[in-house]
């Protein structure tokens, strides 16, 4: 799992979604699962994007409000001719339900007949009604209530883990990066500034920027949160690079992992 995280606006959404073949690059290079994207023929590009699933970044909008779950999760694979109808595609709809801990009793409601966190559990099992070998998460949890977000990650992780998926996670939480990615790549005004293992990045970020980024993830520990806090402060009047680890020895995202 590669970590996308920076700022609002920095250009994340739009790397995900011309990976996924949903913008087109208008120029440079984009290879996506070894193969060149940029200039290709659409027939070629088709059979790489079956291999990609795709989080988007808000749950209320990502689903057609006139199709019901089931025919949701149905669709990536009648489109792509895995199933013929949804009487054909019904097994793997209730497999894909039972992999993201949905009842299978939810299948035939409307998406704004289901929480937020029910209904990006069902954007998940979307997204991998075709075996992604690459997943794109974008913001999967941000719209959500933290304690949802947490059971989100938790399933996510888990089928990670089951499935073996590449995942591309977008984010502007570091924290929640942190916990999940393996190397994470930051971004700042459309340009990667940083890209090194989590760890690396965590413990000791190369950029001043990401030192901001990971002096503003909050904290449990409310007398640590308020030194921090005084630190950012200071760092935001100045302008200058924090120093790679905090007061107490650890890198912040570190801790709350
Ligand atoms: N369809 C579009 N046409 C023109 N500009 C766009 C389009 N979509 C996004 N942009 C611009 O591209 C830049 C990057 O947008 P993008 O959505 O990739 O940011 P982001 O990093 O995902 O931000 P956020 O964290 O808010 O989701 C922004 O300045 C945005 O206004
Ligand atoms: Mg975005």
């Amino acid at each position: 799992m590669l970590g996308l995280v920076g700022e609002s606006g920095s250009g994340k959404t739009t790397i995900g979604r011309a990976i996924a073949g949903l913008v087109r690059a208008s120029g440079g290079s984009l290879r996506v699962l070894g193969r060149e994207m940029i200039g290709g023929k659409e027939r070629d590009i088709r059979p790489i994007r079956s291999q990609i699933g795709f989080v988007f970044q808000d749950p209320a909008t990502s689903f057609n409000p006139k199709m019901t779950i089931a025919d949701c999760i149905a669709e990536p694979l009648i489109v792509h001719g895995r199933a013929a109808s949804m009487s054909q595609a019904w097994p793997r709809v209730t497999e894909l339900l039972d992999a993201v801990h949905l009842s299978a009793t939810l299948a035939t409601r409307y998406p704004h007949e289901l929480s937020g966190g029910q209904r990006q559990r069902a954007s998940l099992a979307r997204a991998l009604a075709l075996d992604p070998a690459l997943l794109i998460a974008d913001e999967p949890t941000s719209a959500l209530d933290v304690s949802v977000q947490a059971r989100v990650l938790k399933v996510f992780s888990e089928l990670q883990e089951r499935l073996g998926f590449a995942t591309l996670f977008i984010s502007h939480d570091l924290a929640v990066v942190g916990m999940l990615a393996q190397r994470i790549a930051v971004l700042r005004g459309g340009e990667l500034i940083e890209l090194d293992t989590a760890r690396r990045v965590l413990a000791s970020p190369a950029h001043p920027y990401t030192q901001r980024l990971l002096a503003s993830v909050p904290v449990p520990d409310p007398v640590a949160q308020a030194q921090r806090r005084r630190h950012w402060q200071e760092l935001v009047a100045s302008d200058r690079p924090a120093p790679a680890v905090t007061a107490e020895g650890q890198a912040p995202a570190v801790r709350e992992a």
